[in-house]
């Protein structure tokens, strides 16, 4: 195993050329013009901390279509969940594999296989942030509006590891997005400061309303995260005004599209109507996540240059 190796934390490991040739690398994939099989002999690991559904399978179907294999580790069978430190796993687990995916709570548990497993590690969502999902969502936005660059977005909700890093793509993709978010439940300071500090477009307000107009991107996740659910009545009461539904629809720009990670909770943050509605691509934008996923293992895993 080469101790070069790139990792994917968060979305400002690429730069904007990269991440922009990133989608285009799943373009090819989604449009059947990939045939490399570039992880062949290889493996990917993949330790969740916490539930998944699209995660999960996306990565191992990824795998395989590239021509390696994906190992599904659970706290309950591995021994990470009786306390073996992070550590230790990336030191073992990068004598077997080529690649290591994690879902868990702490970002500093990421930050600390990284620093010590000699193979890429890729971040499968913590409590701070989810940045395959955002880049799946971004691949969502290029395929129905053509272009990411300059297209507003509002989110709507919780401040959340979403949030955090839809800031982060606006900061290094360059469109502007409105976040409103309920006071108390703000997103990651250092996210914001940072996208301040480079001059995105980043506004924090607190009406739907106002973020939602004239976006042509609306979207929203769960009012209570993964860890977050003894929280659920408090949260219900603090984002009753934050669901996406028809009327909150109709103030954004005409041809808008609705995004959402799934999975969603009906009559919570979206109604059924919008969710289900002709202007919703939340499928487009879950297959999203095995061709976006795919590029990011080719070229961490395999290789593939950007
Ligand atoms: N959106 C997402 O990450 O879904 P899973 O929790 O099912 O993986
Ligand atoms: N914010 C949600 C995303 C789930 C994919 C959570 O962390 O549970």
């Amino acid at each position: 195993m080469s101790a070069l190796h790139r990792d994917f934390l968060d979305i400002r490991d690429f730069n904007r050329a990269e991440l922009v040739s990133l989608f285009q690398l799943a373009e090819r994939m989604r449009a059947g013009e990939y045939t490399a099989r570039p992880l062949t002999g290889k493996a990917l690991a993949m330790i969740f901390m916490k539930s998944s559904t699209r995660t999960r399978v996306s990565f191992e179907v990824g795998a395989s279509q590239l021509g390696g294999t994906a190992l599904f580790l659970s706290p309950r069978d591995v021994q990470i969940g009786r306390g073996e430190p992070v550590s230790d796993t990336a030191r073992v687990l990068e004598r077997y594999v080529h690649g290591i995916m994690i879902r868990t709570f702490a970002h500093a548990d990421v930050d600390v296989l990284a620093a010590t497993a000699r193979v890429p590690v890729i971040n499968g969502l913590t409590d701070l942030s989810h940045p395959c999902q955002v880049l799946a969502d971004v691949l969502t936005v290029r395929q129905h509006l053509g272009a990411h660059e300059g297209v507003p977005v509002a989110w709507i909700g919780d401040g959340n590891n979403m949030a955090n890093s839809w800031i982060e793509a606006a900061q290094l993709l360059g469109f502007p997005l409105r976040l409103a978010c309920p006071e108390g439940y703000d997103p990651d300071a250092g996210f914001l400061e940072r996208a301040r500090e480079a001059g995105a477009d980043v506004q924090l307000l607190r009406d739907p309303r106002e973020a939602v107009e004239g976006a042509r991107v609306v979207t929203t996740d769960v009012w209570a995260s993964m860890g977050q659910e003894e929280e659920q009545d408090a949260r219900e009461e603090a984002f009753a005004d934050f669901q996406v539904n028809g009327p909150l629809m109709a103030r954004a720009s005409r041809d808008a599209i609705f995004l959402h990670c799934l999975p969603a909770h009906r009559g919570e943050e979206v109604s059924a109507e919008v969710i289900d509605g002709p202007q919703s691509r939340v499928w487009d934008e879950a297959e999203n996540r095995l061709h976006i996923q795919k590029a990011i293992m080719a070229v961490l895993m395999g290789g593939e240059p950007l």
